[in-house]
């Protein structure tokens, strides 16, 4: 690629719409094309990451050199999404995660002949991005733990048993590194965005405001990106590669 700034680093960003089934044949989803998502693995690998995608219900092409790891539920999603992240430099949260799922799938179809529909049951999805930001902390805590100490100074792996404790190389610093998320507001942009990027404890969130012609569909996105330190980037109308580009950019900047 033209920068090879993102080489020898594991990345991974998840595309897409998650789908929750109510019965075989039907499911609660979303609009999410998995455009940015793909534009950013596209772009990871310009780059020479090394790149895994967890694609939710996309129909896209592959993008060349990526390893794409295909998804459908929520549930799937965190669990094709945690593992790949254990060893992942940055994490970029760009799929559409389905809040709520139907309490119970139907084995069977479910037929109309009853007189009334029966209602359906939700239940509340894992936050994914949010329990990236948990895993951190406790593997951070268990450094911190561990560096007091005075134990596994040098050489070996961590043998620790506090949460993730046994998952990577010392001087290596809790995994993931940069975990980023997206998140669509439709009004008081920048304050739900800071509000939300607190809550979910992520170092970068690039918001996206929704409802006239952009995001979804789209090849064109236009975004503010708010750093945890308060900072904010804002990136004007263009195609979903060059938004992609410059949270590289900002990625590659806290990897340094
Ligand atoms: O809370 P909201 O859905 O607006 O947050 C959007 C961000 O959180 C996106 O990065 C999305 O991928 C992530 N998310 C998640 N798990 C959920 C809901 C959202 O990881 N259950």
């Amino acid at each position: 690629g033209p920068r090879e700034d993102l080489a020898g680093r594991h990345v991974v960003v998840s595309a897409g719409g998650t789908r929750e089934a109510i019965d075989p044949v039907r499911f609660i989803g979303n609009r999410s094309s998995g455009l940015q998502g793909y534009a950013l693995a596209r772009t990871a690998v310009a780059r020479g990451a090394e790149v895994t995608l967890v694609a939710a219900n996309v129909t896209l092409p592959d993008p060349a050199g990526a390893k794409v790891v295909r998804v459908e539920s929520a549930r799937q999603l965190r669990e094709a999404v945690l593992a790949a992240a254990e060893h992942a430099d940055a994490v970029v949260m760009a799929a559409a995660v389905a809040d709520f799922r139907p309490v119970r799938q139907s084995d069977t179809k479910i037929k109309k002949s009853s007189a009334e529909p029966d209602p359906i049951h939700l239940v509340k999805n894992p936050d994914i991005l949010a329990e990236l930001g948990e895993v951190r902390r406790a593997r951070r805590e268990a450094y911190a733990t561990r560096d007091a100490g005075g134990a596994a100074a040098a050489g070996g792996r961590e043998t620790g048993d506090g949460p993730g404790a046994a998952t990577q190389a010392p001087g290596d610093g809790p995994h993931p590194r940069v975990i980023v998320g997206f998140a669509a507001e439709t009004d008081d942009v920048l304050a739900n965005g800071r509000a939300k990027l607190e809550r979910k404890g992520c170092d970068l969130l690039v918001v996206n405001q929704v409802g006239e012609n952009l995001a979804f569909g789209t090849p064109d996105n236009a975004a503010v990106v708010l750093t945890a330190e308060g900072g904010s980037v804002e990136i004007s109308r263009g195609p979903k590669e060059d938004l992609a580009d410059v949270v590289w950019d900002l990625v590659v900047q806290r990897l340094a």
